[in-house]
Formats: C-alpha cells, structure tokens, sequence
C-alpha cells in the first residue's frame, strides 16, 4: 500500500522549530510516499464537547472538524510534530486528540478500526537541554498509539528557543535523516511491555 504521511502542525507559531525539524525529517521520505501538511492552528479545530454518554456524535461535514477527520482517515501515517508545552503536547495538538474521543463515538466511522495498524510519530522541539523532561509527551503519544492498536515510531527531538533554533542542533538533524527509515512496532502500555 502507497503510505500516505499526514504532518499536523501543532506550533502556535509558524515556520518553528518542530516544523522545521519535521520537514528535515520529511525531506527522506521517498517520492512516492505522499505527504499532506495541515496546521492546527490555522484549522482549529472547535472546543470538544464530551457526548460520548448522552447520545451518539454527528460526523462533522463540514468546517476544520471534518477536514481533519477525512485527512486523518485516509492516512497511513499520522505525525504529530507538537512542540513541547509544559512538558507535554501543545493545546492545539491536545484539542485535536481529545477529538478522536468523538470520532470514536461516532457511528459509521469505525475509527478504530480504521487507524488500527497504522503508525503514530511525533516530532517536537524543546528548550530544554535534557531530553528526558519530554517523558510525559512521549507516553502521551505512546499509550494513544497503543489504545488505537496502531504503530509508534517514536518522537524525534530537536533542541531550541528561538525560531530557527534546532537547526544548530547537529545531532537531532542528525537523527532527522533516518527517522521515518525506522521500525515502528505495534505500541503497548507500559503495563504490558513490563510484564512480557
Ligand atoms: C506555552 C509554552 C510552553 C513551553 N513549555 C516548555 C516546556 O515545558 N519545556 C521546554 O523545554 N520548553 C518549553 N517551551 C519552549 C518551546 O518548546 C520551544 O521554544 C520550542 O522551540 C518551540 O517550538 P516551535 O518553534 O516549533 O514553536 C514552551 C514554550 C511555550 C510557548
């Protein structure tokens, strides 16, 4: 099957870091990988609203909610190239998860189903210098990766501040170049992983 990469954008600015480290990374793919870029921050997404035991949700048809459903459901891989906030994933790209909780619950989608299998990557750029502060995002990513029975190719760290920053960081470029390249095994809960 073709892969198709769908890279959500999750800076609440534009041309940043993490976009620019998740465009090194992109830069590998080969030719006929296709590749879809979307900004959540110029596509939000509306505040979720948690039905899930009042009644069934609608399909969105229309607006942000539905072009980010149907871009999600026609691809193979979902990269979501966050930056680091308060040690975990931005709003932007925390609103969009949350969303998967109404996709879920929606008749006829069979989300579930649909992204089981698939793989989940995160790219993120952070100031700090000790990677392990991004703990939290990499199980936030991991164990949704895992509750979806889809892949978890892991998180592709880039150090900076300031825009433009992680393209002084020599190793996370480094890493960019392979990143996409890499295995990426069905995810499991740390409970599970623990006990095998
Ligand atoms: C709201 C906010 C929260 C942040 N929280 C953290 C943090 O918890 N740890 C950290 O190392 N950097 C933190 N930073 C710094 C950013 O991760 C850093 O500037 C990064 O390069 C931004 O990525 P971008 O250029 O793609 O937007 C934060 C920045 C903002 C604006």
């Amino acid at each position: 099957m073709t892969r198709r990469f769908l890279f959500l954008l999750g800076s609440s600015r534009s041309g940043g870091n993490t976009e620019l480290l998740a465009r090194r990374a992109a830069e590998q793919l080969p030719a006929d990988v296709e590749q879809r870029w979307i900004s959540l921050a110029e596509h939000p997404l509306p505040d979720f609203v948690d039905l899930r035991h009042d009644g069934d949700h609608v399909r969105p048809t229309e607006g942000n909610a539905a072009l980010l459903l149907d871009a999600t459901l026609a691809a193979t891989d979902i990269v979501l190239a966050t930056p680091l906030y308060w040690y975990s994933v931005s709003a932007h790209t925390k609103r969009y998860l949350d969303h998967w909780s109404a996709w879920l619950r929606t008749p006829g989608l069979d989300f579930k189903a649909t992204l089981a299998g698939r793989t989940l990557w995160g790219v993120t750029a952070l100031a700090h210098t000790e990677t392990v502060v991004a703990d939290p995002l990499i199980g936030t990513l991991n164990n949704s990766a895992a509750y979806l029975g889809m892949r978890f190719g892991g998180v592709l760290l880039g150090n900076g501040s300031g825009p433009g920053d992680v393209l002084n960081d020599e190793a996370a470029l480094a890493r960019a170049k392979t990143f996409f390249a890499r295995e990426a095994p069905l995810a499991r809960f740390p409970y599970e992983t623990a006990a095998a």
